[in-house]
C-alpha cells in the first residue's frame, strides 16, 4: 500500500527552488502530480505508484539506479530458443518493446537450428580511449616526451589497473598522434585496453583522467621544454565508444537447395533475390539503415537484456557502417558455386561483469540464462541474434512481405488500446485474419461488435 500526499503548505515554493532533488520519492511523485497534471493530480500519482516493485528492496535497488526516479517503466522481457551457436544450444533473452521482434529472431533461429546453426568468432576486443589535448611547440619535442613518460604513466596508473592486470587485462598500448589539421597544437593519446570481460567504461575513463593530469604535472617540469611548451592544455580525457578492434562475425551458410522454398519462390530463386536484397543495403543508405536497424532489433533486446549499454554498441555499430566513407550495411551475403553464405561484422563493447550486469537482478538472471557466457561469447551471441533478426526480416521482406508477420501482433496492439476483451479478440483474430489491419479498421470493428453484438460477423467488411 503507498500513501502519497498531494497537499503541502510550501508546495508552489518549491516548484520554483530547484529542489526536487532532495525530496523523497513519494514528494517527488506528488509534486510532480500536483504541478503537471492538475487536472486529475491524485489519480496520476497514483498511476505512478502502481509501477512501484512490491518489494520494497527490489524497488529500492532500481531507484538507485538512476536520479530522480518516481516509478519504473515497464518492458517485455521475452525468450528466443532454439539458438545453435557454435555448435551449443541458447535459449536468448531479449528485452524489447517492439513486437514481432522475438517472434522473427527466433524464426530465424529455428531456420539455421536443422542447417548447421550460427557460427561466431571474435577477432579482437581492444577498448579505446583519448586524451585530447593542446601544445605549442615542436611535434618532435613532444613525441620525446610522451616516450620518456610512457613507462612513468604505466606505473602511475598502478593503483587503478592492478586488479585488471591481474585478470591479464590492463593498458595494452599508448600512442601519441598529431591532429593540427583539426585544431592548432592539437594531439591526442591514444590508449588502448584490454578490458577482460568488462565493457570497462569507468576503469578506461579513471586512467585517461589520470594520464591527463599527469601530461600537466610533468610538462611542467620536463628539461627540454622551455617555459612556453611547460603550458600543457587538456581538452578532455574519455573513451571512445567507437571499437573497431572489438570485433565479432556471425555466420551462416548452407548449400542453396537446402534453403527450401520460401513462399512462391525455389531455393535458388529465394537465394538469389536475398543477396540481391542484401546487395542494395551495402550500396543505398537509405536502405542501409533500415536494413541496420533491423539488426540492432535484435542485438539491442540482448544487450538490454544482459545490462548492457545499447546507446555505445548502437553509435559505435553506426560508425562502423560508415567506416568507408559510406553508410552502407553491416551484413553481407553471397551465393558461391552452390553454397548460400550470409554474415554479419559488427564491433560489440559488451561485458559480463561489472556496470548494471551484475546490479539488475534480472541482467543477473540473463546472464544466467546464457550460461554465464565471458564478454566474447557474449558477443558471439549478440552479433548471431543479429544476424538471425536480419535473416528473417530480408527473408520476409522478398518473399511475403513484412506486414504479413506483423499485422497479428499489431492488431493485438490495436485490441489493447481499445481495451478488447478475450471474445472480442477471438472474432477480430478470425475476422482479420484475411484482411488488412488498420487503425480505423479495427476501431470499426470493435464499435459493430459492441454496439449490435448479434450480427453476424462476416456482414462487418
Ligand atoms: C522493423 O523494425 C525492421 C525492418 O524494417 C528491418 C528491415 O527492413 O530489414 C523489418
Amino acid at each position: 500500500m503507498f500513501f502519497i500526499f498531494l497537499v503541502s503548505n510550501n508546495e508552489d515554493q518549491r516548484q520554483n527552488d530547484c529542489g526536487v532533488f532532495k525530496f523523497s520519492k513519494p514528494e517527488k511523485l506528488a509534486w510532480l502530480a500536483k504541478h503537471f497534471f492538475t487536472s486529475n493530480p491524485m489519480e496520476v500519482a497514483r498511476e505512478f505508484a502502481s509501477f512501484w516493485h512490491t518489494n520494497v528492496e527490489a524497488q529500492r535497488l532500481f531507484d538507485g539506479i538512476s536520479e530522480n526516479t518516481i516509478t519504473n517503466f515497464y518492458m517485455p522481457y521475452g525468450v528466443a530458443p532454439n539458438f545453435i551457436i557454435n555448435n551449443l544450444i541458447y535459449c536468448v533473452p531479449m528485452v524489447i518493446e517492439e513486437s514481432s521482434v522475438v517472434a522473427a529472431a527466433s524464426s530465424g533461429a529455428k531456420f539455421w537450428y536443422t542447417r548447421g546453426g550460427f557460427h561466431a568468432e571474435v577477432s579482437s576486443m581492444t577498448k579505446l580511449g583519448h586524451v585530447h589535448f593542446i601544445w605549442e611547440g615542436d611535434p618532435i619535442k613532444m613525441y620525446g616526451f610522451i616516450n620518456y613518460l610512457r613507462p612513468y604513466l604505466m606505473d602511475s596508473v598502478r593503483p587503478i589497473t592492478a586488479n585488471m592486470d591481474e585478470r591479464g587485462g590492463g593498458i595494452t598500448q599508448i600512442e601519441l598522434l598529431y591532429m593540427p589539421e583539426i585544431e592548432s597544437g592539437y594531439y591526442q593519446l591514444k590508449v588502448s585496453f584490454n578490458t577482460c570481460n568488462a565493457m570497462g567504461a569507468n576503469f578506461i575513463n579513471s586512467v585517461l583522467e589520470s594520464f591527463a593530469q599527469t601530461l600537466v604535472q610533468e610538462a611542467e617540469c620536463y628539461d627540454d621544454f622551455d617555459e612556453r611548451e611547460r603550458d600543457l592544455q587538456i581538452i578532455m580525457a574519455i573513451l571512445s565508444n567507437y571499437t573497431p578492434d572489438c570485433l565479432v562475425k556471425a555466420w551462416v551458410t548452407c548449400d542453396i537447395d537446402q534453403l527450401g522454398c520460401c513462399g512462391d519462390l525455389n531455393a535458388y530463386e529465394f537465394a538469389e533475390k536475398f543477396v540481391r536484397a542484401v546487395r542494395i543495403a551495402e550500396n543505398d543508405p537509405y536502405r542501409a539503415t533500415t536494413h541496420n536497424k533491423g539488426i540492432y532489433n535484435g542485438i539491442d533486446a540482448v544487450v538490454i537484456a544482459t545490462g548492457n549499454d545499447f546507446r555505445a554498441i548502437e553509435a559505435c555499430g553506426h560508425t562502423y557502417a560508415a567506416r568507408n566513407g559510406k553508410y552502407a550495411s553491416l551484413s553481407h551475403a553471397e551465393i558461391k558455386g552452390n553454397t548460400f553464405r550470409f554474415e554479419l561484422e559488427v564491433p560489440l563493447a559488451v561485458g559480463t561483469i561489472g556496470g548494471l550486469t551484475k546490479i539488475h537482478p534480472l541482467a543477473k538472471r540473463s546472464l544466467e540464462l546464457l550460461g554465464n557466457p565471458d564478454a566474447e561469447t557474449l558477443m558471439h551471441i549478440m552479433a548471431s541474434v543479429g544476424l538471425a533478426q536480419n535473416f528473417a526480416a530480408v527473408r520476409s521482406l522478398v518473399t511475403t512481405g513484412i506486414q504479413k508477420g506483423h499485422m497479428k501482433m499489431h492488431l493485438n496492439n490495436i485490441l489493447s488500446h481499445f481495451e478488447a476483451n478475450e471474445v472480442e479478440r477471438a472474432n477480430a483474430l478470425s475476422y482479420f485474419s484475411d484482411k488488412v489491419v488498420s487503425f480505423s479498421s479495427v476501431r470499426q470493428f470493435i464499435e459493430q461488435l459492441r454496439n449490435f453484438p448479434n450480427t453476424p460477423i462476416i456482414a462487418l467488411g
